[in-house]
């Protein structure tokens, strides 16, 4: 069974201590949102489980595996800036993950095809990425981390630069294929309302050095809709969490 473990994990930048001894897992097919302030280690936190950052202690265990090294297959990775190739097609840099794993070129430019259009991108394979506005870019970026069939998906403020109405279809989008394809999401934001409309578990975190504050387990059937929104519980929820951040930020 596909699950992710982090164990005791530590980490610094020089003298400033950005994790301590954190912990946490993540089911098969859950989708888990980390909130927390700006500079508190979420995005430190993604790296060292992609295995871009070391650690100073503890262990990242994917499906029995300990995570270390380069990106490897069963990570894919979705930044706030889509970070295309500017020299690659938008099709091209669906298909880069399979390249890496030297799929041949016509089975990987198949496979790119097939989720270019899962996100709505059919027409668009030749397009350069500076032809394409930033939602279709961000589009580009998720095709590209659905592409490898990663078991975990990880998710860096996918949305963080996008207007509220494309934010919205992307975000109704996202779950769509994963309903489709599930897997282990790790989906780091800002926005409260889009955690709680999307993951079946919330962490939120403290200020730097990040220590989980609390574990929400969202209560939400699915099918979720936008109106759910305007629902007391949720409206409750999204008080307290905010009430959460903003006392522990000026604590
Ligand atoms: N490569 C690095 N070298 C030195 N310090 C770093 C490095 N990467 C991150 N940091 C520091 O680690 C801390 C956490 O940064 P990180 O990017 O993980 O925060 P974050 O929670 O993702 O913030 P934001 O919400 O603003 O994206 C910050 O103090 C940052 O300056
Ligand atoms: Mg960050």
């Amino acid at each position: 069974m596909a699950s992710l473990s982090v164990s005791g994990v530590s980490k610094s930048f020089g003298s400033v201590p950005v994790l301590i001894d954190q912990s946490l897992e993540v089911a098969e097919g859950e989708f888990v949102a980390l909130l927390g302030p700006s500079g508190c280690g979420k995005s430190t936190l993604l790296q060292i489980i992609n295995g871009l950052t070391s650690v100073d202690a503890g262990r990242v265990v994917l499906d029995g595996q300990d995570v270390t090294g380069k990106s490897g297959t069963g990570r894919g990775m979705v930044f706030q800036g889509a970070d295309l190739f500017p020299w690659r097609s938008a099709l091209e840099n669906v298909a880069f993950g399979l390249e890496v794993m030297g799929v041949p070129r016509k089975e990987r430019l198949e496979r790119a095809r097939h989720y270019l259009h899962l996100v709505g991108l059919k027409g668009f394979e030749d397009a350069w990425p500076h032809q394409l506005s930033g939602g279709m870019q961000q589009r580009v970026g998720i095709a590209r981390a659905f592409c490898v069939k990663p078991q975990l998906l990880l998710m860096d403020e996918p949305f963080g630069a996008l207007d509220v109405q494309t934010r919205d279809i992307l975000q109704d989008e996202l779950v769509r294929i994963w309903e489709a394809e599930p897997k282990m999401v790790l989906f780091v934001t800002h926005g409260i309302e889009e955690a709680l409309y999307l993951a079946d578990r919330i962490l939120v975190f403290s200020k730097r050095p990040a220590r989980v504050l609390k574990e929400i387990v969202v209560p939400f059937e699915r099918p979720r809709r936008e109106a759910m929104k305007l629902e007391p519980q949720f409206l409750e929820l999204r008080r307290e969490i905010s009430e959460l951040l903003r006392h522990d930020i000026t604590a």
